[in-house]
């Protein structure tokens, strides 16, 4: 039976001032009318999987508790005093698995993507289980559509033999190369390439594994993440972390510390690919909610009290007052109680910068 890991300790500081310090993206209705993370596990539904493992930080434990028990998806929450990145989550997940005896197939998921063919998703994750069962590190790849610089980028390199389940078999992949978040003229290459996909963000690996590439790649990440689990305290369903050691830990991505120096390593092929093709999106930005949402005759979203006149393909979401465009083409306007964003579609980016001067100022 596989284990979901689900991570849910990000900022989601690209899509302030919706997403706030104490309410992350992931947590937020943005697509229907669950939370991004409820959605991420009620899509698992088609699957034999276990209740999931969620791991964030510690000042979201009661959100996360809650919208867990909203969907009966109630299981262990790891807390996380401070956030490390997910190298180090995905390390806590896997250690307190294997220190609980167990070995489990681990399908680490990001909490805040949006998956509009599930019975496909469940069907290529069901279908690649095996793979992970036998030690490989599976990754999911999207055909990419752009030259987007916010993601990894797979190269795929010979196929596995095909796998018949269900209805359709399973394409997969040995790994040539995974380049995390490569410049715009690389990223343009790649994509004019046509050998890559990108990486959706998500893992499917035993925690055995797991922890013997950290092990390999990344000994100082495995040894705080080992010293943090050593004292830990359970109240309830959250397990606390040692706080010292975990602050000790080294801050990195999975992608940057592991997956690229792995698939680099001559002769690996332990990495696998798996195509997927499941309307995956990373709601990343404004611009993949304007991507997602159903769009008037003139290329509008508008959520909320909004009126308009002579503007085009513009996002608009007015949580308290009237908003109202006129003549405007490719922007993002956000209202809410304490903050209004006003930003180009082709900007969304930097929108972070903002929450960063935000700090800045205390
Ligand atoms: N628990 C925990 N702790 N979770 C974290 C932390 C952390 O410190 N940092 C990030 N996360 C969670 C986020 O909430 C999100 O669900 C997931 O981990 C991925 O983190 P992001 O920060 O969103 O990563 P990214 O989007 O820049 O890049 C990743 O996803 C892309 C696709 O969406 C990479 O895997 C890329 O290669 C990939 O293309
Ligand atoms: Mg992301």
């Amino acid at each position: 039976m596989i284990t979901p890991v689900i991570m849910a300790g990000g900022s989601g500081s690209r899509l302030w001032p919706l997403s706030r310090k104490l309410m992350p993206k992931q947590f937020l209705k943005i697509a229907s009318e669950n939370s991004m993370i409820q959605e991420t596990v009620l899509r698992l539904s088609g699957l034999d999987v276990a209740t999931p493992l969620c791991i964030c930080n510690e000042e979201h434990r009661f959100i996360v508790a809650e919208q867990m028990q909203a969907i009966d998806a109630l299981g262990s929450i790891i807390l996380e005093p401070v956030g490390r990145n997910t190298a180090p989550a995905i390390a806590l997940a896997a250690l307190s698995e294997l220190n609980a005896g167990n070995d489990p197939v681990m399908l680490v998921l990001a909490a805040d993507h949006v998956i509009e063919n599930e019975a496909e998703f469940c069907r290529v994750v069901a279908s690649a289980e095996s793979l992970a069962a036998e030690g490989k590190l599976v990754t999911f790849g999207i055909v990419p559509t752009h030259a987007e610089t916010g993601y990894g980028y797979i190269r795929a390199g010979a196929q596995l033999e095909a796998r018949e389940l269900e209805s359709k078999p399973l394409d997969a992949f040995s790994v040539d190369s995974f380049v995390e978040k490569p410049d715009l003229v690389t990223a343009e290459g790649y994509l004019a390439s046509g050998e890559y996909y990108w990486n959706s963000g998500m893992f499917m690996f035993k925690a055995s594994r797991y922890i013997e590439e950290l092990e390999k790649y990344q000994p100082e990440i495995l040894k705080y993440c080992k010293a943090s689990l050593k004292h830990t305290s359970n109240d309830m369903d959250f397990i606390r972390v040692d706080a010292d050691a975990f602050a000790a830990c080294p801050d990195d991505s999975i992608d940057y510390a592991v997956m690229e120096p792995l698939c680099k390593a001559q002769g690996s092929d332990s990495v696998v690919v798996v195509p997927l093709d499941a309307a995956w999106n990373d709601i990343g930005s404004f611009s993949a909610i304007w991507d997602l949402k159903e769009k008037d005759d003139n290329g509008n979203v508008h959520q909320g009290d909004v009126l308009s006149h002579g503007s085009t393909n513009n996002l608009v979401i007015a949580e308290q007052k009237l908003v109202a465009t006129v003549g405007l083409d490719n922007c993002i306007v956000v209202e809410t109680k304490d903050a209004v964003l006003v930003v180009n579609k082709d900007n969304v980016q930097d929108v972070k910068k903002i929450v960063e001067q935000i700090k800045a100022l205390g």
